[in-house]
């Protein structure tokens, strides 16, 4: 039975009360969902890099929503009440952080910045800080520092991760949600929601190949997935 309907999945009733279905479409969005399009093997080749990262995060002691893959663009997840904010980690400038901020492009952080932006689509995710999230009881004071925590500990593995496949992570967007009482990671971490330069060409191989019409994206998305899984059977 189908539950929800967002711009890249379909939600779906799980097995039991304690799962849903998520199924990966093709579309792929930017812009708030202003600029949409359906590429054919979009959705299983994020779904895959999505799937990839995802166990290797729980195999470092990182838990997710990931109960069972079911078939190529589908997977069966905890059912998790959705923290209402999206988490950014930046290690590089890019993006929103440039538009708003004014800096360079390309500036390496000595530290990575975190940042909190409300879910909401009517409102175009802006920025929230953590007093307004306490105000708005959108999450407590141990669920900020349990979010800040997970976030910076996620970002140490990936990033040695796509170092070794000679990728720089340059900023990428987590979903925490609550399950039985503590917070695991939710949502996809594909290049949807990544952005990932090669380390010696600068060349971008996540969503932004699209938002800047820079060629095809299903590609980028391919180049990555294989290097990463490269990287993996060697570790
Ligand atoms: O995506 P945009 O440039 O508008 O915003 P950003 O704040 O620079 O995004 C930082 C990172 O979070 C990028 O890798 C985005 O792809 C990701 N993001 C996302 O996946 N979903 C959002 N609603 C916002 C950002």
């Amino acid at each position: 039975m189908e539950l929800y309907k967002g711009k890249t999945k379909i939600v779906c009733q799980g097995t039991d009360e304690n799962t849903v279905i998520l199924r990966f479409t093709d579309n792929v969005t930017a812009f708030n969902g202003e600029k949409c399009e359906a590429l054919p093997g979009k959705g299983e080749t994020g779904f895959a890099f999505s799937n990839l990262l995802y166990g290797f995060l729980e195999q470092n002691g990182i838990e997710t929503h990931m109960v069972e893959i079911i078939d190529e663009a589908t997977v069966e997840v905890k059912k998790a009440e959705i923290v209402g904010v999206e988490v950014i980690v930046r290690n590089v400038a890019a993006g929103g952080f440039v538009k708003k901020y004014g800096a360079k492009e390309g500036t390496v952080f000595d530290e990575p910045v975190v940042e909190f932006c409300l879910k909401s689509d009517e409102l175009g995710d802006p920025l929230i800080n953590e007093s307004q999230i306490r105000a708005l009881e959108i999450a407590t004071d141990d669920e900020l520092a349990e979010m800040m925590r997970q976030a910076l500990k996620i970002n140490k593995l990936l990033c040695a991760l796509f170092k070794k496949a000679g990728i720089r992570l340059v900023d990428f967007k987590l979903e925490f949600g609550r399950y039985e009482n503590r917070l695991i990671l939710c949502d996809e971490l594909s290049p949807d929601s990544c952005r990932l330069w090669d380390v010696e060409t600068g060349e971008k191989f996540d969503k932004d190949i699209f938002r800047q019409d820079l060629g095809d994206l299903v590609s980028g998305y391919t180049e990555v997935f294989d290097r990463l899984s490269k990287t993996l059977t060697v570790v």
